[in-house]
């Protein structure tokens, strides 16, 4: 097994290799958005056969109950989204993953839109695959908006009255948060070109795992998922394959 806390600077395919089965409580990663960006790597670093390789790396890693969130999005190519990450979701499935949940963010500070014939584009998926159900959820709680208030009313066919049954109830002052997460892009202090929130690291690792639950990412970066589990109190296992991004992650951590 692969030592605890550390960033391993290479290709997932071959580092992913020494990591035992059935180890990881948590993968949080988002891995290239089609070839959007280069990231300085060799063309063989990602394509849909690595990616396919990686996957079912991935499905062996991950312990029983435990989640993959896979956070991405589509390039257009030629007038037309590639909808790789639902070849990806389908091929998730295909392995062995439940899909345990299609969620978004939503950008709140997304970039306009101009000169292209849609919408402004303002949210990435963070698809979640679980291998069976998962063994760990902590929900975000959020509160109901009328919370607390007191209901009366009366169902039909219920015996009482007139067939009808008096009813008495309070609203719940809390709910379970939607799965559409408003987050705004990060404020990217480093040299890696595609950064995601911490929140978004540092939420799912709340909600999928309990502190010294080993967390990984094979598509590291910067680091972020990492600063999540040093915050958080999960331990990390951190895959990049450019040794720049593997520095900066290096260094964020130690200022962390
Ligand atoms: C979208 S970025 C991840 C950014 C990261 N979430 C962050 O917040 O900084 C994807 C990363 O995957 C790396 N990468 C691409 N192919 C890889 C491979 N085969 N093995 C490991 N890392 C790879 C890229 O160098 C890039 O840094």
């Amino acid at each position: 097994m692969l030592d605890l806390n550390k960033i391993y600077c290479g290709d997932a395919r071959d580092v992913l290799s020494d990591v035992d089965d059935n180890s990881i409580d948590l993968v949080v990663t988002s891995p290239p958005y089609d070839d959007l960006r280069k990231y300085n790597n060799p063309e063989s670093s990602w394509n849909f056969k690595v990616f396919q390789e990686i996957a079912k790396e991935l499905y062996r890693v991950v312990k029983d109950g435990g989640v993959v969130v896979w956070v991405v999005n589509d390039k257009v190519e030629k007038g037309s989204k590639t909808l790789t990450s639902f070849r990806q979701a389908l091929y998730f499935q295909e392995i062995g993953f439940n899909v345990n949940d299609v969620m978004m963010w939503r950008k709140t500070n997304p970039m306009p839109q101009v000169k292209q014939p849609r919408y402004c584009s303002c949210y990435d998926y963070m698809m979640i695959f679980s291998k069976g159900k998962p063994k760990t959820f902590n929900p975000i709680m959020v509160n109901c908006k009328l919370g607390g208030k007191e209901y009366n009313s009366t169902a039909k066919n219920m015996g009482g009255e007139n067939g009808r049954r008096k009813l008495h109830y309070n609203v719940n002052r809390q709910k379970v948060k939607d799965n559409i997460w408003d987050i705004a892009i990060a404020q990217n202090k480093t040299d890696h070109p595609a950064v995601y929130p911490l929140q978004i690291a540092r939420d799912h690792i709340l909600s999928w795992t309990n502190e010294g639950d080993v967390v990984l990412d094979p598509f590291l970066g910067s680091g972020t998922t990492a600063l999540a589990c040093k915050q958080t109190k999960r331990k990390y296992i951190g895959i990049e394959i450019n040794p720049e991004y593997c520095e900066i992650a290096e260094k964020q951590l130690a200022q962390f």
